[in-house]
């Protein structure tokens, strides 16, 4: 998540509210990944420019839920790595180019009294196998074994921990990721935190023995076959102390119910990240033309030009399908486009780039693309 553009507000609407204001500006100052003022040089390791490349090694598998596998990355000569906050994430390269964004789940204070406040000796990801997937976990879970050589961008965080006195931490499934590094940090620091983390099935949560262990009084794991169903928002919302910061990190409907359980429940304040792209809701029919004389692909209002387009052409990348990563960028040809995303400056889309994970049209408009 890109940092440099405030994200939208806390309720997905596309504008910048004065709390992610201020988490930009928080972000700006605190995170190792954007060279913050505060940050302190080591002097064994100049620093080198945030968008280089990191070469890294997965030095350690192993399974952490079903389906889920856990790697450690290091540097390849044992170096220490560039800093990172919870909440940050990993843009990783695959051996086959392919793009993707995981949420770091390691403890940031790793090797702190070797490497020095600003750097750390491994970075851990969670990836869970996605059957429906672009190929991306699949290529992780089938290929990427201790040895396997890739590169990243330096970590970046654009969900931010801000440490309130009262936490409550609710996560779907994987959605465990960002919020272990967080947890971890609430008990390091005393706070009044709780943490609901739920999923199908026992097995499916990834994590569960390692939560228990920080303290079995603050973790609650709920799984939907032992209570007939997904939780509903005020259910998850009833372990907030009165107050709390909510940061939650799940599948769009598990959002969306704390969103609307919020205002009933003794929560004060919700900060979440979504995976996956978010559900469209304010869309129109459109159509888009791959090349000027191509086919014509309608896009319904409830689906992504983006899910279309790769039903004709399964090789297009993308990453985040959320509109900043710019993975997925195509150039435009012709047509009237609603430009959605969060990544594109206004000189690149008066070029014509365009985002199609999250870029649209009106009612009844073509955008003709060079595919
Ligand atoms: S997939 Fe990331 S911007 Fe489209």
């Amino acid at each position: 998540m890109d940092l440099s553009t405030p994200p939208p507000d806390l309720y997905g609407r596309p504008r910048a509210d004065t709390f992610f204001r201020f988490l930009t500006a928080f972000g700006d100052r605190y995170s190792p990944a954007l060279g913050g003022p505060l940050l302190r040089r080591n002097p064994r390791r100049p620093f080198s420019r945030p968008t280089e490349a990191l070469q890294l090694v997965v030095t350690a598998r192993r399974r952490v839920a079903a389906d889920v596998v856990e790697l450690t990355l290091a540097d390849p000569s044992g170096g220490p790595l560039p800093g990172w906050q919870p909440g940050a994430h990993l843009r990783l390269t695959l051996p086959s180019g392919r793009e993707r964004h995981y949420s770091l789940c390691g403890d940031p204070a790793d090797q702190a009294d070797q490497a020095g406040p600003a750097e750390r000796s491994g970075y851990r990801i969670a990836v869970r196998r996605l059957p429906d997937g672009g190929g991306g976990s699949a290529e992780i879970h089938d290929t990427l074994h201790p040895g396997t050589r890739l590169t990243a961008r330096r970590p970046r965080n654009g969900f931010a921990f801000c440490a309130e006195p009262a936490v409550l931490f609710l996560a779907g499934g994987i959605g465990i990721t960002p919020l272990l590094p967080m947890v971890r940090e609430a008990r390091r620091n005393g706070l009044d935190w709780h943490l609901v983390h739920t999923g199908r099935s026992a097995d499916t949560l990834p994590f569960a023995a390692e939560l228990r262990a920080l303290d079995p009084a603050r973790v609650h794991l709920r799984t939907d076959d032992e209570h007939g169903g997904p939780p509903t928002g005020t259910e998850l919302l009833a372990h907030a102390p009165r107050g709390a910061a909510v940061y939650c990190c799940g599948p769009a409907p598990m959002l969306t119910a704390v969103q609307r359980a919020l205002d009933a429940s003794p929560a004060a304040s919700l900060h979440f990240e979504r995976f996956g792209a978010a559900p469209v809701t304010d869309g129109e029919p459109f159509t888009v033309r791959l090349g000027a004389d191509g086919p014509e692909l309608p896009v319904p209002a409830d689906r992504s030009a983006l899910d279309v387009l790769r039903e004709a052409r399964p090789d297009l990348p993308y990453s985040c399908k959320q509109g900043f990563c710019g993975t997925c960028e195509v150039r435009l040809l012709a047509g009237a486009p609603d430009h959605r995303d969060r990544r594109l400056t206004p000189e690149r889309r008066a070029d014509g780039a365009l985002l199609p994970c999250v870029s649209r049209a009106a009612a009844g408009e073509t955008l003709v693309l060079d595919l």
